[in-house]
């Protein structure tokens, strides 16, 4: 059975790799990635300005993806300069959690809202959204 000794090799040294890689990254990455969720909130604006129900509805569902990536890119060793993460963030993950999934729901409640009746019940929607960034923003980034 050559193949999956080789197969358990090859995930080894992924596993290797990615523990090796440098915490600087990661915290790029999170960074990439709020700014993504920023670019989908704006195109759900130019979505609603415009009148296009299918884009919102196709942001959304980006953002609710773009949640579920969250939490791993804030492992416990990744609390120092150039982030501005609360390291509190360590100690009250449960609660940062729970602000991973207000987005995650917010970003899905609205996807089913345009799916299921356009853009007419939208506004409530992006207003509990955009206050899933702030709330957990307020309390888990440290200010300059
Ligand atoms: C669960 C908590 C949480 C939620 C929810 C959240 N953010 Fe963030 N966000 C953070 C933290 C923590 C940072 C600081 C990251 C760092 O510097 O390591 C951050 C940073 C950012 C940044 C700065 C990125 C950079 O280039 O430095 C932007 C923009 C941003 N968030 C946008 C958003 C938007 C838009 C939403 C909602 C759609 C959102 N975030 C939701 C925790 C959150």
């Amino acid at each position: 059975m050559k193949g999956p000794r080789w197969l358990i090799g090859l995930l080894l040294l992924c596993g290797f790799l990615t523990a090796a890689r440098g915490t600087a990254d990661v915290i790029e990455e999170r960074r990439a990635l709020m700014r993504a969720l920023a670019d989908n909130i704006q195109g759900i604006w130019n979505g609603l300005a415009r009148g296009e129900g299918p884009a919102v509805e196709s942001k959304a569902k980006q953002m609710a993806a773009q949640a579920g990536r969250v939490l791993p890119l804030f492992p416990p060793n990744s609390f120092h300069p150039p982030s501005r993460a609360q390291p509190a963030i360590r100690e009250e993950f449960r609660t940062f959690e729970g602000f991973v999934d207000d987005l995650k729901q917010a970003a899905e409640a609205l996807a089913a809202s345009v799916h299921q009746q356009g853009l007419a019940e939208v506004q409530p929607h992006l207003t509990r959204l955009m206050r899933s960034c702030r709330q957990c923003h307020r309390r888990y980034i440290q200010p300059y």
